[in-house]
């Protein structure tokens, strides 16, 4: 096992210990469209084995990583599994994978360099870190903190993973950096988010639903983002400008959170219905 391999398995959790009273439905539907996107993250392994051919270490590490993404689809989707027994993981990854696909058959990073592409991961890794400590923090639910802990854990490996390998790759300009990585956080916005939601939560039972990105990647955006406490913020923008090499003092970083934090509280109070905190400031 080297530092970057599993350190847990889907029986080290207390499954007996499941209380489905706790779970909201927006929690629940939140959940269920994470398990998909984590679930699907071996066509990624795919795709960074073709960007980086020549590298034999990365391409050992990321296949390590996409065990773990994998484990991580495979977790969530069980415990949605309990918590709903109409909801049916392996069916719903099956739809979302029929309608949404990586370029696999990219010979060259779609961030245009090796460099950007490990940018763009460490992005990625520093959203689902944050993401998944919200959710811990935001649940009562025992099993699903259990789970959440463990994923933002690895998420947090997989974040340094890729920026060891980001720092053996030629340096991009600050410019390219901030480029690469503001466009990679706006891609939140994209299909693989939102068919994902559509892929969990709709099946032909529901008479034949139409996929509408704007309304469904909305509607999981508008959850997401309301689980999200201010260190939660905190911890993504710190990740985020780590991995650019931007360096600015504390009081302008702090401005950045308290901006993301203020952008993420008019979003999620459109969609407020938990009884519990939203984006506390
Ligand atoms: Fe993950
Ligand atoms: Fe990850």
């Amino acid at each position: 096992m080297n530092d970057f391999a599993s350190h847990w398995s889907l029986d080290d959790i207390q499954w007996s210990s499941l209380d489905p009273a706790m779970v909201s439905a927006d929690l629940l539907a939140a959940v269920k469209t994470a398990a998909l996107v984590e679930a699907n993250s071996a066509d990624y392994v795919v795709y960074l084995h073709n960007v980086f051919r020549d590298d034999d270490d990365f391409k050992a590490a990321a296949s390590h990583w996409g065990i773990e993404e994998v484990q991580h689809g495979a977790a969530l989707g069980r415990w949605a599994e309990l918590v709903d027994p109409e909801f049916d993981f392996a069916a719903s990854l099956a739809r979302f994978r029929a309608g949404y696909s990586l370029p696999l058959d990219a010979a060259v990073s779609v961030r245009g360099s090796p460099t950007g592409e490990l940018l763009a991961r460490c992005v990625v890794e520093s959203g689902t870190c944050s993401y998944y400590s919200a959710i811990r923090d935001f649940t009562r639910e025992p099993v699903l903190r259990q789970i959440c802990q463990r994923i933002a854990q690895d998420e947090s490996r997989h974040y340094l993973l890729f920026k060891r390998f980001y720092e053996r790759y030629p340096r991009l300009s600050l410019f390219a950096r901030l480029r690469i990585a503001l466009g990679r956080v706006a891609e939140t916005g994209d299909d693989e988010l939102g068919y994902a939601w559509f892929s969990a939560n709709y099946s032909e039972s529901d008479g034949k639903p139409t996929y509408d990105r704007t309304e469904c990647t909305g509607a999981y955006q508008d959850i997401a983002t309301g689980m999200y406490a201010r260190q939660h913020v905190h911890t993504l923008v710190h990740m985020i400008m780590q991995a650019v090499g931007l360096r600015v003092g504390r009081r302008l970083q702090q401005s950045l959170v308290g901006l993301v934090v203020w952008v993420l509280k008019r979003r999620s109070g459109r969609h407020a219905s938990d009884e519990e905190a939203l984006v506390a400031s």
